[in-house]
């Protein structure tokens, strides 16, 4: 019995999820590790494939859907999957410090993984452009934010240089040790379902975690653990769609702001998923995202953020072309809490304030 094999057995019939050691230990065979590199983890992975009957619903003719939800890794997106591997292997070379320009959530994974391994996290964001729980988790896992009048683009052109010149190691996706790392959600994915899913769907930024997702799948089937390559379908902001416009946004604006990218720095590689897979590339509207951030929080008690709710929109916008009987896996990347101004602004709740407190107003808004 393989060591994963192992793991999973334990995993079903041990106290729940106590033995799960991160994915680094559960995949290390994939995984450009050695004996002689620091396993520096939160116990990421695992994450859970949960079928979404209400938005298969939607689709019908038999077509099967499940979510991806790697929201609930250990700071709340896939990130982590890419920064227990981009930090373990900097510290195995004596790195004493990292920088990042994010979005929000790679400043976060970058900056807890970091302050585990005792090292300097720099992290570059947009000014006024970061969701305020991804720079909350930022502030308290230590890591010394510079906020910058600029896009993501801008920032990641700076940190890029300042790699160059200064004793700091990059941890954006162009540091491929992230992206080695997040291949193992494709592994996730046909772990549980047995066999690749018919379409994998999943949002685009800087098009890192669709090309980590090919490389797993390819790597899974190569090796003849699934029988079938899913068709790779990577869905963007219309405000914010370079890789569906094959071109770059100057000034790149949507709800998403995970997403809100506007020169993909791995943009030949998603390419390069797109063709290799026969995929497709759509975009999709704010008011489209909204819908589908609706309809897993309100409908399947999931909650995502929005620029992961992108995958379902893209899905349920193409969802004739789903062929019948299909299954979909669609990614959700970051968990819900991340942003909670969009929560409180979006969202169709009975929210009723400023009741008086006796037990006949509380019966009389009930409808008692
Ligand atoms: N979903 C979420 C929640 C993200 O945070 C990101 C990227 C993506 C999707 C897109 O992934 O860039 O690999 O195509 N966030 C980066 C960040 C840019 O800084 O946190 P991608």
């Amino acid at each position: 019995m393989s060591l994963l094999q192992n793991l999973r057995r334990r995993l079903i019939t041990g106290p729940v999820m106590q033995d799960w050691p991160g994915l680094i230990e559960a995949y290390r065979g994939w995984l450009p590790v050695s004996d002689a590199t620091p396993v520096v983890t939160l116990h990421e992975g695992a994450t859970p494939l949960i079928p979404v009957p209400s938005v298969a619903e939607r689709i019908g003719r038999g077509v099967k859907v499940y979510v991806k939800y790697d929201g609930l890794n250990p700071t709340g997106s896939f990130k982590d999957r890419g920064m227990t591997m981009a930090i373990s292997k900097a510290k195995e070379v004596g790195c004493e410090a990292v920088i990042c320009a994010s979005t929000g959530n790679t400043s976060a994974a970058a900056a807890a993984y970091a302050r585990r391994a005792g090292m300097r996290a720099f992290v570059l964001i947009p000014d006024g452009y970061v969701a305020q729980g991804k720079l909350a988790q930022a502030l308290v896992y230590g890591a010394e934010v510079l906020a910058i009048r600029g896009n993501f683009d801008r920032a990641l052109d700076i940190v890029r240089e300042a790699a160059e010149s200064y004793p700091v190691t990059l941890v954006n996706s162009v540091n491929p040790y992230r992206l080695q790392g997040q291949k193992t959600a494709a592994f996730e994915v046909i772990d549980a379902l047995g066999n690749a899913p018919d379409w994998l769907c999943i949002p685009m930024g800087n098009a890192g975690n669709i090309t980590a997702y090919w490389m797993g799948f390819q790597e899974y089937y190569q090796a003849g653990h699934s029988r079938t390559l899913p068709r790779m379908m990577g869905f963007q902001a219309s405000g914010s769609a370079p890789l569906v416009h094959n071109t770059t946004v100057e000034d790149p604006n949507t709800i998403a702001t995970a997403i809100r990218i506007g020169n993909p720095v791995n943009r030949d590689k998603a390419l390069a998923a797109r063709e290799g897979s026969n995929g497709a590339f759509l975009d999709v509207t704010d008011a489209e995202i909204i819908e589908a951030y609706k309809l897993l929080g309100g409908q399947e008690g999931i909650f995502c953020e929005p620029a992961s709710a992108a995958s379902v929109a893209g899905l349920l916008k193409r969802s004739a072309e789903v062929p019948e009987g299909a299954t979909v896996v669609c990614v959700l990347t970051g968990n819900g809490l991340k942003d909670p101004d969009c929560a409180i602004n979006n969202n169709d709740a009975a929210f009723h304030t400023d009741l008086d407190p006796n037990l006949e107003t509380v019966a009389k808004v009930m409808g008692f």
